[in-house]
């Protein structure tokens, strides 16, 4: 996820802004700039790959004097991470950094294009500085001129704006993506995207909301709401810890992602659901031209979201699905033919197994897509096309917001390929369409929810194991339950199909036998409560995560009415989420980091 930084003051403006960044880099990031305005003269670096380019870079570039500066991380989101690419982005006498997605920028490019303005890069920020150099020549000011300019803006922002014209102002503004600024002492303005690089530097910090914008000078700040009003700053202290300033506040870095998951799936959706279906720019629908089968391939939790991603195409779009798990792909001889679409499903687009499954598919001759969440990575540069999840870095080993996002970007694939082999009556892709932009609601996490999940998780510290059971699309869920329990408590779990259980598992079943069942009402409610009554029937614990109350259960999670099943398979997965996590925290495991996991597996 990008990250921005800002600053207007006397003090060594290169330092304080590399140094920002430097905090930043938590949030992920593949390429890295500053500019700095002095008088009226223009500075500005910009470099791939780590900070230490832009230091390098920077070395002789040493302002002495009061300067502003604004800087950027980027996490690549439209266009890939080059130079050109990185911000800040430059008009003729202006720069901006942005972290967001502007969602109308195609249509504010073509009218700039049509005026004859030069685009620089591909990604959507370059519309705003454009829009404002525009709007520099007709409006009497230039702080009117960005308020014209963001009218204009729609998707989700957080940006900052330097120009000739004010050379000792900063213009910002905040909409769906996080802004802070800092005031130092001194009267210095730093702007961040999080707290940690404000940590001594500022004394005082607003955290701006939604909506609103304004400008800052040595001596101002301006800040005006959503409709328009000039609104008093209200100021806050600064936590002191950079560590758990990176943690926003939670106690780990899981806990955070899982929180932000709502964030994310919105990112995720941003500019690709529209009106009647599903838009992905990256995709060129002749991909699935001649297309008859897709075979999904993954590793870990990417493999169970290409799990439940088969049924959905199976469902919806009526084109045979079949999965497989990487390691066990390479090496099994497989039969591979040309009228199969290849895809490929990472977090990291590393993972050495399934990489080398996206060379066997490339080298038989199939197309391929790669489905992940960090571009230029291996498998994005190797794949014929590749739609990215947008979930920012993922520091807790045990995935949590990169799945959603899978599952989010999967669910939209799905109805993509519908749309394109005409398997879904209007009325029904509009029915989708409407529950996908429901989905970053039922994935909130309320404190009435995550407070009824401590206190169970102490009921689950023993037993002789856990079975996490579902049916269709809960069954990868309930693999996935599975998964995360045994990554950060070390406690035994498996996953399976409740329809299963009474097939062999179920000999096992006494009170030491926990089962988490998930007992969605919207599929297949009848057949899933019937197996939990087998298992209570021979006295295994029973944890039922439902709409519907459920008496034979001991333990009961009650999630809430959902008129679509997979709003109601978005909620379980957060439920699952945080059960493990507070079971993990009893234990006294190290959540984050659990023991002989690897974030990224890039051997065999
Ligand atoms: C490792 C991680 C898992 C991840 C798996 C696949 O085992 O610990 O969390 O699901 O790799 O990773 P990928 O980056 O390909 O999704």
């Amino acid at each position: 996820m990008c990250g921005i930084v800002g600053y207007v003051g006397k003090h060594k403006v290169k330092d304080i802004l590399l140094e920002g960044l430097k905090e930043l880099e938590y949030r992920g990031y593949d390429s890295a700039g500053i500019a700095v305005l002095q008088e009226d003269n223009f500075s500005f670096y910009k470099a791939v790959g780590k900070l230490d380019n832009l230091v390098q870079k920077t070395a002789d570039f040493n302002p002495e004097g009061f300067a502003i500066g604004i800087g950027h991380t980027r996490w690549a989101t439209h266009g890939k991470p080059t130079e050109l690419n990185a911000h800040p982005h430059l008009g003729e006498s202006s720069y901006v950094v942005h972290n967001g997605i502007i969602e109308n920028y195609q249509e504010i490019k073509n009218r700039l294009l049509a005026d004859g303005v030069r685009f620089l890069s591909q990604t959507d920020t370059e519309v705003i500085v454009h829009l404002f150099e525009k709007y520099l020549k007709s409006e009497p000011t230039p702080f009117d001129a960005f308020k014209k300019t963001l009218a204009e803006l729609e998707g989700a922002y957080a940006v900052l704006l330097a120009t000739k014209s004010l050379p000792d102002t900063i213009f910002f503004a905040k909409n769906g993506s996080p802004m802070i600024l800092g005031l130092s002492e001194d009267n210095e303005k730093i702007f961040a995207s999080s707290d940690a690089p404000l940590i001594g530097h500022a004394k005082d910090v607003l955290y701006l909301d939604d909506g609103e914008y304004g400008y800052v000078t040595p001596t101002e700040l301006q800040l005006f709401d959503k409709n328009d009003k000039a609104v008093q700053p209200s100021l806050s202290a600064l936590p002191t810890s950079k560590l758990s300033a990176q943690k926003e506040g939670f106690r780990f870095f899981m806990e955070k992602e899982i929180y932000e998951q709502s964030v994310v799936i919105s990112d995720t959706f941003l500019g690709r659901i529209q009106d009647t279906g599903i838009h992905f720019e990256e995709l060129d629908p002749a991909l699935f031209d001649d297309i008859n089968e897709i075979k999904l391939c993954a590793c870990g939790t990417s493999f169970h979201a290409a799990l439940a991603a088969s049924y959905l195409f199976e469902r919806y779009a009526k084109i045979r699905s079949s999965v497989e798990i990487a390691s066990e792909f390479r090496y099994k001889e497989p039969l591979l033919m040309k009228d199969t679409l290849f895809v490929v499903i990472s977090q990291s687009g590393e993972t050495a197994d399934s990489l080398e499954t996206l060379k066997m598919a490339k080298e038989a001759g199939l197309k391929t897509l790669v489905i992940c969440n960090v571009d230029n990575s291996s498998m994005v540069r190797l794949a014929d096309a590749s739609i990215l999840t947008r979930a920012g870095i993922e520091k807790g080993v045990a995935s949590t917001k990169a799945f959603a996002t899978q599952m989010s970007v999967l669910w939209m694939l799905s109805l993509y390929v519908a749309k394109k082999r005409d398997t879904l009556s209007d009325e029904e892709m509009l029915h989708q369409l409407q529950s996908l932009r429901e989905v970053p609601n039922s994935v909130k996490v309320t404190d009435t929810l995550h407070e009824k999940i401590r206190r169970l998780s102490k009921r689950y510290l023993h037993g002789h194991g856990f079975f996490f059971i579902g049916r269709d699309v809960f069954f990868p869920l309930a693999l996935e339950g599975a998964l995360k329990l045994k990554e950060i408590t070390y406690l035994h779990a498996e996953g399976y199909p409740s329809g299963e259980m009474k097939h062999g598992p179920i000999a096992m079943a006494d009170p030491d036998l926990i089962t988490i069942a998930l007992m969605p009402k919207h599929m297949l409610y009848e057949k899933a409560k019937s197996n939990v009554e087998e298992l209570s029937a021979r006295d295994s614990t029973i944890c039922a995560i439902s709409p519907i109350e459920f008496d034979k259960a001991d333990d009961f999670i009650k999630t809430h009415q959902r008129d679509h099943y997979m709003l109601e398979f978005f909620e379980m997965m957060v439920a699952l989420q945080l059960l493990s996590m507070e079971i993990s925290v009893r234990l006294g495991n190290d959540v984050d980091m659990p023991r002989n996991l690897a974030k990224s597996v890039t051997v065999e």
